[in-house]
């Protein structure tokens, strides 16, 4: 699907550390958990190249892989609650936060919701954030897996009337799981569709 080599490139500490944006990039938002990590696994089939784990704040550095030989898919740190020190927490959210609004080559943010339990406070922030930096944006749910029918439609409800407040968002939702492999290829033939 995609040309070229999938590979990890760089962890990226600070703003001067990106590489030069002269491709288009995609990247993967999200509170910390929520399966960023896990989800570049699935869509690429390599279980290893993000490195996943079930304590919250495993991705502490942005991290960039090449997509091919044309994109950049990067996977942030998560925000909200990390079991990290204070401070270092602190410096990852303003680097995520400062990415977000400032990458010019940033051509589509993918927001990870989990499936279980909607937009939450801090969700509808980072979405704030990219309307105001004018970045579009797309929900992606995770671990559908996890979800019980009976759950799924009102989470769903949910997500779509907080997404009707956002100018930059997209409003078609992708259901995924990472383990069962649901929504994978939906969201890979999106991604090859983001030019
Ligand atoms: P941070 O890097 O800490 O922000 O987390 P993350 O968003 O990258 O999450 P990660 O991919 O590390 O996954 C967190 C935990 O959720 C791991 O234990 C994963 O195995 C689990 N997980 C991720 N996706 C799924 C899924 O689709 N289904 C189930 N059941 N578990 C999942
Ligand atoms: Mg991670």
């Amino acid at each position: 699907l995609f040309a070229g080599p999938v590979d990890f490139l760089k962890g990226v500490v600070a703003m001067d550390g990106l590489p030069p944006d002269d491709r288009p990039e995609i990247c993967f938002a999200g509170r910390s958990n929520v399966g960023k990590s896990s989800l570049i696994n699935a869509l690429t089939g390599r279980k290893g190249l993000a490195r996943a784990s079930n304590t919250p704040g495993r991705t502490q550095e942005i991290n960039y892989f090449t997509l091919g030989d044309q994109y950049y898919m990067v996977d942030l740190p998560g925000y909200g609650y990390a079991e990290a020190p204070v401070a270092v927490v602190e410096r990852w959210q303003r680097l995520l936060k400062a990415y977000l609004a400032g990458r010019a080559s940033l051509r589509r943010a993918f927001v990870l919701i989990d499936a279980r339990h909607g937009v939450k406070p801090v969700d509808a922030e980072i979405m704030s954030l990219l309307d105001g930096a004018a970045v579009n944006f797309q929900v992606v749910l995770t671990k559908a897996d996890k979800v019980k029918e009976k759950d799924r439609t009102r989470v769903l409800a949910q997500v779509r009337e907080k997404l009707a407040k956002h100018p930059a968002a997209f409003p078609e939702l992708v259901l995924t799981s990472s383990e069962k492999g649901d929504g994978i290829a939906t969201l890979r033939a999106i991604i090859a569709g983001i030019a």
